[in-house]
C-alpha cells in the first residue's frame, strides 16, 4: 500500500540534505543566525527517505523533529555545517542544500562573555566570508564527473528569475531552486521555481509537504 503512495524513484540512491540556518558565535552567549526555520530541507528529507533514498540530513539549530529513518547531523556553524557535508558527501549521490547559510562570520570569537564597559566605545563585530559549502562540493571531482548530483536553493527578495539564472550557472549545479524570500521563512507553503539548463517552470503554491515530494519526483526524472 505504502509503495503505492509514495514509488520508490530514489530506491538505491543516498541523498544528502543541508538544511536550517547557521549559528555564528560572537561570544559563548552571543552569535548571528536567521530567521531560516528548516521546514523546507526537513520535507525534502523525509520525502527522499519515503522515496526509498538513504538520507542524512545535516542542520542548524532547528525546532523540527527528525523525519523517521534520516540521519540528522547537528551543526551550529557554516565551517562545521561544511565539515560535516565532506565528510558524508564520499557516499552520497545527490546533494540538496536549502540551508541558509550565514554569508560571513565574526572574524573572532571572545572565548568570555564579552562584557558592558562604560569607559570603552560600544564593540564593533568585523566580519570574514564563510566558505560556499554547495559551490565548494559542486566543483568536486565527484560532482564534475557526474557521481554527485548537485541541488541549490536561492530565496531572492527580488528580481527571482535573473538572479536565480545567474545563481546557478555561479554555483555551477544543474538545478537550483528558487523562492521568493523571506517571506517563505517558517511559512507551511511556498511557491517553487526550478531552473536548469533549459530555462525554469513553477511549482504553484502548495504545502511545503506536497512541493518536497514533487522536487524528488523532478530531481529523480534528471539522475
Ligand atoms: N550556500 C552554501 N554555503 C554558503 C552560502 C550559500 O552552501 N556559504 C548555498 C545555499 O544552501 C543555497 C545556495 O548556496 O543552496 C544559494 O544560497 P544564497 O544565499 O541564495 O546564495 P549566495 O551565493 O550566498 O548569494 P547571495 O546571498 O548574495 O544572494
Ligand atoms: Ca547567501
Amino acid at each position: 500500500l505504502i509503495s503505492f503512495f509514495t514509488p520508490n524513484v530514489l530506491a538505491g540512491h543516498h541523498m544528502l540534505v543541508t538544511a536550517g540556518p547557521t549559528f555564528e558565535a560572537i561570544d559563548p552567549v552571543r552569535g548571528i543566525t536567521n530567521r531560516s526555520s528548516g521546514k523546507m530541507g526537513f520535507a525534502i528529507a523525509r520525502a527522499a527517505q519515503e522515496a526509498g533514498a538513504k538520507v542524512t540530513l545535516i542542520s542548524g539549530p532547528v525546532a523540527l523533529e527528525t523525519p523517521r529513518n534520516v540521519q540528522r547531523i547537528n551543526v551550529q556553524s557554516a565551517q562545521q555545517m561544511l565539515d560535516a557535508a565532506q565528510e558524508h558527501i564520499t557516499s552520497a549521490n545527490i546533494l540538496v542544500a536549502t540551508a541558509a547559510v550565514a554569508d560571513w562570520r565574526p572574524a573572532t570569537t571572545a572565548t568570555e562573555k564579552i562584557k558592558k564597559n562604560p569607559q570603552e566605545a560600544v564593540p564593533a563585530l568585523h566580519f570574514v566570508e564563510n566558505p560556499d559549502i554547495l559551490a565548494t562540493l559542486a566543483q568536486s571531482p565527484r560532482a564534475q564527473s557526474g557521481q554527485l548530483y548537485c541541488v541549490g536553493f536561492a530565496a531572492e527578495s527580488q528580481n527571482l528569475v535573473e538572479f536565480a539564472t545567474a545563481k546557478r550557472v555561479r554555483k555551477g549545479v544543474p538545478l537550483l531552486v528558487g523562492n521568493i524570500g523571506p517571506s517563505t521563512f517558517g511559512q507551511d507553503d511556498n511557491v517553487l521555481v526550478l531552473f536548469d539548463e533549459h530555462g525554469h517552470h513553477t511549482l504553484p503554491r502548495a504545502s511545503k509537504r506536497t512541493l518536497a515530494k514533487q522536487l524528488i519526483r523532478e530531481i529523480a526524472q534528471r539522475l
